[in-house]
């Protein structure tokens, strides 16, 4: 085995006196010996840090050249895509350790995104450049796994001393729960690229058995797709959708495979996914959420064991597209050690595993909490090519509308937004077309599928205009400047990367898929051919105490002109909601919230902005706050804000103080977990989780059980249990149901 061991001392040459390193008491070379040849355990220090990850933030943000791309490479597996989150609080002033969100992140300077790592003050400098600064929150021991063989040691032997495992992939979390100090971080980085190995997989429905290799096959049959893919833990959306571009590039009769992910090349499908799976690129609105996507998990639990799952059992049922799972199967590997998997050994567990409440609790519960996921099997759609559209409504008339009849002009494009996205019917606009179509937050084109979709938005925006031409005179706007703009041609554009639809008219740009559509230029000098990194890395936390509301498609519908005037305009809302993800592609097994299910938008509300007001106004209108044993989950679990908190516990109309100290805050206010979940659902996923991970191995921050593990007064879990929560809204079994394997 090779061990890349770089000594605290080495990195430490800025301390006088050498720290003892993490736990060093232990038997460490227990773990090495049981570690995969090609794996590496890492002796990380903050030094690493500074030395690896400093460097990236030296580069412009602007031309890709700052780029997770370049912090996910680094060796020490550390570097992090917000630089101070490495930091309590995401803040380093040792001399205030408690402070508020209005202190700002580094004491009263504010150290700008844009800035380079060498020009930050002195004094700032000095706190992070100093690895005895108590604020300094990483871990030291890294491991870089690169089979389950390592992922299995790494869990055993933390169990067997007691530690506590982080894990990370992209590192992308905005909640901060990648890594955490005082911990035994698995970087997931260099584990093996199913995805870019294997490429997709056709099913052949006449070559499947009952055995549990063949289960993701059968389920995706079951949704009448033919094709799958296998993505490794530690893989990317980048690489995924190069495996899948490299396979249609490969066909002799045209493109054939489309995946559902996320936006940015730098994020991966295991966070994301498990958070819920926003996908406004790649036709989310059309085939559902990330958590939708999944058709079997393979995982290492808290208890050594490498399992694997997924359904068995489902029913069809009216008007849903997605099978309703019914029961789910799971094997263990009785030989986790071999590295050859075709040796491996799935077989019953030898202790119960309540497989059903895990595929509730890994899909829509978080990330980082249930164990390590190696791989995961997901559903492969039937091809579509992509056709970005401006979203600059007012293209070749910009220039003849004064502020009052840009903002009349924007009005009625949000309003005709609202309608082509969530109540297509209403403006003769076919349910199809109007889920071909989305958009992440930040975006400036609408991102539709399927040949002619960019013209068949962009033909109902001109009947929109055309009909509501008189919104438009009222507010002085001549008939002459919209027949003008009802006249204007657009463009169709191809290849052209650098297209801006902003400046351009009413462009569409047709891609072949959505890789080529955000490749970073050949010419580039940071990351040619890579996909695009979003958001950039920066120093502090991405949405901070901001608030990524759900808010709901039936207000929305109900309140169409509030909505248009109080909903930010594009790009800054998210719009990968509605259409199918409403539930015809849920398999009623998972724990992503209502509120995800039941959104038209998501938009990012800083609390700090007439706080008092969302929560004794806007909330109430836009959910239930009148149960109090059941508070509303209504934040987005992919994009939740690291400071995120609900109102007052005390009084659902108050704003949590952001002029409180983070503890005040955590003690009075409702947690980031109840504003995610929801009373109830949490409920459920933390008795999962006392089950799972009755030792809270995986504590992560925000994350399910973290804000438990706190309370002093909850008594420590000792008892290893495998009785299954009475859990809510259990499926029960139907005469209907087809049985499987
Ligand atoms: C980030 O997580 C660490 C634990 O890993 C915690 O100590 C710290 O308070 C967190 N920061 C915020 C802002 O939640
Ligand atoms: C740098 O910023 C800190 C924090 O705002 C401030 O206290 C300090 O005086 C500044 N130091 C220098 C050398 O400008
Ligand atoms: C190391 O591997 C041996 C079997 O090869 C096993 O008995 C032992 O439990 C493993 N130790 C750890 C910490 O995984
Ligand atoms: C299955 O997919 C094929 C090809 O896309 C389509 O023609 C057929 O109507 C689909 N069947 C069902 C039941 O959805």
């Amino acid at each position: 085995m090779k061990l890349s061991i770089k000594t605290f001392f080495l990195a430490s040459a800025f301390s006088t006196a050498a720290h003892a390193a993490w736990r060093e008491d232990l038997p460490w070379s227990d773990l090495e010996e049981n570690l995969s040849d090609s794996a590496i355990l890492v002796d990380a220090s903050a030094g690493d840090y500074l030395a690896e990850c400093g460097g990236e933030y030296d580069k412009p943000v602007d031309s890709f050249a700052r780029s997770n791309h370049g912090l996910q490479a680094q060796p020490s597996g550390l570097c992090l895509p917000h630089f101070f989150c490495a930091f309590n609080n995401c803040m380093v002033n040792p001399d205030q350790p408690t402070r508020s969100i209005t202190d700002g992140l580094v004491d009263t300077a504010n150290v700008q995104d844009t800035q380079l790592y060498s020009e930050i003050n002195s004094t700032i400098k000095g706190w992070i450049d100093d690895p005895s600064n108590p604020m300094l929150n990483l871990p030291t021991k890294v491991l870089l796994p690169t089979s389950a063989r390592d992922v299995v040691a790494a869990i055993r032997f933390a169990k067997d001393h007691g530690l506590e495992i982080s894990v990370k992939n992209s590192g992308h979390s905005y909640t901060n729960a990648s890594s955490k100090g005082n911990t035994l971080l698995v970087n997931m980085h260099q584990y093996i690229p199913y995805a870019t190995n294997l490429g997709p997989i056709d099913c052949d429905p006449d070559a499947l058995t009952d055995s549990l290799e063949d289960q993701p096959c059968k389920l995706s049959l079951a949704k009448n797709k033919t094709a799958v893919i296998r993505v490794g833990g530690g893989e990317n959306w980048g690489q995924v959708y190069k495996s899948i571009q490299n396979a249609n590039k490969a066909q002799s009769d045209g493109y054939k495979y489309h995946v559902t992910g996320g936006a940015a090349a730098t994020v991966s499908p295991m966070g994301w996914t498990f958070s819920g799976g926003l996908s406004g690129t790649t036709a989310g609105r059309t085939f559902g959420f990330g958590v939708d996507q999944v058709l079997q998990l393979e995982m290492v639990l808290p208890n050594g064991q490498h399992v694997k799952f997924g359904p068995t059992e489902w029913e069809e049922v009216e008007g849903y597209d997605m099978p309703k799972t019914l029961a789910v199967t799971g094997l263990c590997n009785a030989e986790p050690f071999e590295t050859d998997e075709s040796k491996w050994v799935w077989e019953d567990c030898p202790e119960e595993i309540p497989f059903d409440d895990l595929w509730f609790a890994v899909r829509g519960g978080g990330g980082g909490s249930w164990g390590i996921v190696t791989s995961i099997y997901l559903q492969l759609h039937e091809y579509m090519p992509l056709e970005r559209v401006s979203m600059k409504y007012s293209a070749c008339v910009a220039d003849e509308l004064d502020d009052d009849q840009a903002y009349a002009w924007s009005f009625v494009a949000q309003t005709f937004e609202i309608k082509f996205l969530l109540d297509p019917a209403s403006i003769n606009v076919a349910e199809a077309d109007s889920n071909a179509c989305g958009w992440p937050m930040g975006d400036n084109a609408f991102n539709c599928y399927g040949d002619g979709s960019g013209a068949r938005f962009n033909e109902a925006w001109k009947t929109y205009l055309s009909d509501n031409r008189q919104s438009l005179e009222d507010a002085g706007i001549s008939s002459d400047v919209i027949d003008e703009a009802i006249a204007c041609g657009f463009d169709t554009l191809t290849g052209d990367t650098n297209f801006d639809p902003f400046s351009a008219s009413t462009a569409i740009m047709k891609f072949n898929d959505y890789l080529e559509a955000v490749a970073i230029p050949d010419n580039n000098p940071y990351y040619p051919g890579l996909g695009m990194d979003i958001p950039q890395p920066g120093y502090g936390p991405t949405f901070n105490d901001g608030a990524n509301v759900l808010v709901p498609a039936n207000w929305i519908l109900e309140n169409i002109d509030l909505a248009a005037s109080l909903i930010p305009p594009n790009p800054y809302s998210y719009r990968a909601f509605g259409g199918k993800t409403k539930g015809s592609t849920n398999d009623q097994l998972n724990s992503l919230s209502d509120a995800h299910r039941n959104a038209g938008y998501m938009i990012s509300i800083p609390h700090a902005y007439n706080p008092d007001e969302f929560f004794s106004t806007t909330l109430p209108a836009w959910y239930d706050t009148t149960n109090e044993d059941d508070f509303p989950g209504y934040i987005g679990g992919n994009h939740a804000g690291i400071n995120t908190r609900g109102p007052l516990k005390s009084d659902w109309t108050k704003a949590c103080p952001l002029e409180w100290t983070k503890e005040e805050r955590d003690e009075n206010c409702i947690s980031l977990q109840e504003i995610i979940w929801g009373t109830k659902r949490l409920k459920r996923l933390e008795a999962i989780k006392e089950i799972i991970d009755p030792n809270y191995m995986f504590d992560c921050n925000g994350c399910v059980g973290n804000n438990l593990r706190k309370d002093p007064t909850r008594p420590p879990t000792t008892a290893k249990t495998t009785k299954k929560p009475v859990a809510a809204g259990k499926t029960t079994k139907s005469t209907k149901s087809a049985k499987h394997a």
